[in-house]
This record gives C-alpha cells, sequence and structure tokens, in this order.
C-alpha cells in the first residue's frame, strides 16, 4: 500500500468521522465536493473501503494506474454481476437504489469473454453505420426546436430544458422511437440512475423498449434499432430488449451529463471566455477533472486473490472512481506531458465505451448550436448555489439557470432530407396516447414539419 505518511481527516459531514468505517459515496455532502471525498479515499492507498448506498459495500479503485490494471485484467475480474456475493447472500436488498445500475442484465455490459464479444460487435457495428453527417443534423434540429421553446423567455435551466432534453430526442431519431414510447424511456432512464423509484423506472424503460423491438421487427427502418436486429448476431428478441435498453441507459443519461458539465465549464471558468473555439477543449477537459460517469466499472473478482497490495474474495464487488483516477495528484505531470485524450473518462480495456466519437459529436454540435443562437447566455445564479445530482455513478447538476437577450426566430436547419424516417413517425391511432404522456416528440415532428 503507497498508503501517506499522515492520515487526512474525513471530508467535513462524511459519517467516516464518526466510526471510522467505509466512506459513503452518496448524499448532499458528497455530491457537493467528491473532489474532497477522492483526496480523502487516496491515504488508504489504491483502492478503499466505500459504501454506494446505506448497506451496500464495495471497493473503489482510486489511482489511475491501478485503474487500468483491472480493467485491462478480464481474466481476473469478471463483468457478469451474478457473480456479486453479497447479493446472491441477501446482504444486499434487491430494493437499493443502486441495484438496478448494478444487478445482471444479458447485456453487453455484464458480459465476459466470447459472449462480451458477440454483444458487443453487434453494438459497434449497427453504431458503425450511424451517418456522422446525418447525425450532426439531427443534433442541430433538435437543439433548435429545444431553443425555440424557450428562446423568447430570455432564460432557461440548461440542463432541464436543453442538456438533459437532447440527448432523448437524437436517440429517439436514432433508434426509430415513436413518440410515446421515447417519453417512457426518459422517464425510465432518469428514474433509473436518480435511484429514485428505480424498480417502476426499470419497469417502464423495459416495456417501452419491449414495445420498440416489437415494432422493428414488424416495421425495420434505417434506425440502429433495425440495423442490431439485422446482425449476424442473430438477437434473440430479449437480447434485443436488453442491448437497446443498455444504449439508451449508457448512452443518454452520461450524455446530458457531459452537455452539461461542458456547457458550465464553458460558462463559468474564464479561460473559455473566447467561445467558439475552446469548446472542444472544455469538453476534454470536463472528461479529465468532471467525467458524468464519474464512479462505475463495477467487477468482480474471478476468485480469490490479492491486487494492489489489498485481499479480494471472489465475488467481491469493486468499482473504478474515473474521477478520482484522472485527478490523482501523481498524474498531473503525464497530463501536462500532453498524452490528452488518455484520461479514463470512457474506462479502458474490453469494455471502454464504444461510442465515445458519436458522444463527442453530439456534445461538440449541441453547445456549438446553443451559443451560436444565444451568444450572450450567462448563468443566473451564484455557482455555490449550484445543487448537483446525488448518488454514486453519475456527475451532473440538477440545474444550470441561464439568462440571455430574447431569440423570438430561430434559424432553422435547412435540409428537408433530415426528416425522420417514415417508421419512426407516430401512425394514426397512437394520437390518443401520445397526448396522455405529453407528447414530446410528436410535437418536435410537427414543428419539423412546419
Ligand atoms: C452516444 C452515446 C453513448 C452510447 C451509445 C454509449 C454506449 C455504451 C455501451 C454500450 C457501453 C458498454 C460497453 C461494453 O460493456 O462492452 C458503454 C460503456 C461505457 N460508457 Fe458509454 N455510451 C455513450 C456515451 C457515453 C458518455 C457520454 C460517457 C461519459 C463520458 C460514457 C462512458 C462510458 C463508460 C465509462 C463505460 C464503461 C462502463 C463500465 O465498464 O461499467 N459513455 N457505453
Amino acid at each position: 500500500m503507497d498508503a501517506q505518511p499522515t492520515t487526512p481527516a474525513p471530508p467535513p459531514g462524511c459519517p467516516a468521522h464518526q466510526d471510522g468505517g467505509r466512506v459513503p459515496l452518496y448524499g448532499p455532502e458528497f455530491a457537493a465536493d467528491p473532489q474532497a471525498y477522492y483526496s480523502y479515499l487516496r491515504h488508504f492507498g489504491p483502492t478503499a473501503p466505500v459504501e454506494l448506498a446505506p448497506g451496500v459495500e464495495a471497493t473503489l479503485v482510486t489511482d489511475y494506474a491501478t485503474a487500468l490494471q483491472l480493467l485491462q485484467d478480464s481474466g481476473s475480474f469478471r463483468k457478469d454481476a451474478r457473480r456479486w456475493r453479497d447479493l446472491n447472500e441477501g446482504l444486499v436488498s434487491p430494493d437499493s437504489p443502486v441495484v438496478p445500475a448494478l444487478a445482471y442484465r444479458p447485456n453487453s455490459m455484464f458480459s465476459d469473454g466470447a459472449e462480451h464479444l458477440r454483444l458487443r460487435q453487434a453494438i459497434t457495428d449497427s453504431m458503425a453505420r450511424v451517418d456522422a453527417r446525418k447525425l450532426t443534423r439531427t443534433t442541430e434540429q433538435v437543439s433548435e426546436y429545444l431553443i425555440s421553446q424557450f428562446g423568447a423567455r430570455g432564460s432557461a435551466d440548461l440542463l432541464g430544458d436543453y442538456a438533459r432534453q437532447l440527448p432523448l430526442f437524437v436517440f429517439n431519431e436514432l433508434f426509430g422511437c415513436p413518440a410515446d414510447i421515447g417519453d417512457r424511456v426518459l422517464f425510465g432512464i432518469t428514474g433509473m440512475f436518480d435511484g429514485v423509484n428505480a424498480e417502476r423506472a426499470v419497469e417502464v424503460l423495459f416495456g417501452a423498449v419491449g414495445e420498440l423491438v416489437a415494432l422493428k421487427r414488424a416495421r425495420p427502418g434505417e434506425d440502429v434499432t433495425s440495423w442490431l436486429m439485422q446482425h449476424q448476431a442473430r438477437l434473440t428478441d430479449e437480447e434485443m430488449v436488453h442491448q437497446v435498453a443498455l444504449l439508451l441507459g449508457a448512452g443518454t443519461d452520461p450524455l446530458g451529463n457531459l452537455i452539461g458539465n461542458t456547457l458550465h465549464r464553458l460558462l463559468t471558468d474564464d479561460r473559455y471566455a473566447d467561445g467558439g473555439g475552446l469548446i472542444d477543449e472544455a469538453l476534454e477537459d470536463t472528461l479529465w477533472d468532471n467525467p458524468p460517469m464519474s464512479n462505475y466499472a463495477a467487477h468482480y473478482p474471478a476468485a480469490d486473490m490479492e491486487f494492489a497490495g489489498q485481499k479480494f474474495q471472489a465475488g467481491d464487488l469493486v468499482l473504478v472512481s474515473f474521477a478520482a483516477a484522472n485527478t490523482g495528484p501523481k498524474l498531473s505531470a503525464a497530463r501536462q506531458a500532453g498524452s490528452n485524450r488518455s484520461h479514463l473518462a470512457w474506462s479502458a480495456g474490453p469494455h471502454a465505451c464504444p461510442s465515445k466519437e458519436p458522444a463527442r459529436q453530439i456534445t461538440v454540435t449541441a453547445i456549438e448550436n446553443l451559443l451560436n443562437q444565444l451568444p450572450d447566455v450567462e448563468p443566473s445564479v451564484p455557482e455555490d448555489s449550484l445543487v448537483w445530482r446525488p448518488g454514486p455513478f453519475n456527475r451532473g447538476l440538477v440545474t444550470l439557470p441561464a439568462r440571455f437577450t430574447p431569440v423570438t426566430t430561430v434559424r432553422r436547419t435547412g435540409s428537408t432530407q433530415a426528416r425522420p424516417d417514415t417508421a419512426t413517425r407516430p401512425q394514426a391511432g397512437e394520437a390518443g396516447r401520445r397526448r396522455e404522456r405529453g407528447g414530446m416528440w410528436s410535437q418536435f415532428l410537427n414543428w419539423l414539419a412546419k
């Protein structure tokens, strides 16, 4: 263990003060200042004992080199969560708010070896068929639509009105979702990641995706859902539901937080005051210092073992802190030396994010378009009043209130070819259900058709 010589005090409010026990990665204190927690956790050495929710114990890797070693050693550390001993032995309640993000599902993220290769190949091949120009056009259209909804007000919550909504609309288009399914997907994913009424959220998400898969079996289109279905991996209906749910879950929430965290940085840090050309730089800095997935990559030792000076039993829950690994004091020299993209925000090894390029592209386009349309946009509340979402896995603001000179007309991205595929348009008979559920997607389609 390379523990430091003096033991720092736990951050203010941290219950580790009281009992010297595991450090909680949840609650308002953690959300307000996670870096104080990471500094404290580093005194344990490259790994530290944490609690992800009441009664859910884990080991967190906080050191960059140790994290890389774990992520690349798929023989010793497995992703299949059916190995999670504490859950199997009833020490963790299935009702815990963090269980939906950790429990096994038959998808690429929770599989190992040949099964992982097969599922991941289907995902990477299908995502590779997304046309980059069309993705930019769709993102611009969604951006313009969202801005048209709040532009005249001269004020907006850049999270709730923009960053969190934009990925959902873009994914609705990519996956060929009709309106009512898209609304339920949004509800399901947000609830699942916030850990609020998580069980219901998962139920809604899987119900909606099941309907989408059935729709595409009957009426395939030019969309990621149909391409996954047509892939030589020959996914069953159940596998389809789980891969689509994974893509939506792994894609939309972190993407909203990436747009939000990068916008927050651009609007509050003077280093980026020159605007436009610095979006790429702000994005990369965000991935280093404030990554949207802060602590995740759940792994389970395949056998009892020693790793990084610690003894592990088979089935122990081990997570990687991408946020702590990226910001470790030992790393700053290497970071300055120039390997600018060597952060772990997308993870590393066989399970690293397969979609970082489209994610980057959507983020840059969304921010570029917002800053072009609202050139004087600025935060409307003091920095210290901003609140970050609770929970151990994701890093994102609850709201980012902003003001700007009102805009009454918003430029429409011209091309009529960028219409959603006809297979994604709501069909006759869906109108009643659509209204019942808010009809956000159909309102967008109506706006596009004007
Ligand atoms: C277009 C949007 C995105 C899609 C479709 C997507 C999809 C995925 C998928 C399918 C996986 C699982 C890969 C596997 O297990 O083999 C994954 C993993 C991951 N993604 Fe993404 N992702 C997107 C955006 C993001 C963003 C914005 C971030 C944050 C910067 C992110 C960070 C990660 C990380 C850290 C992992 C590894 C998780 C783990 O090992 O537990 N992704 N992503």
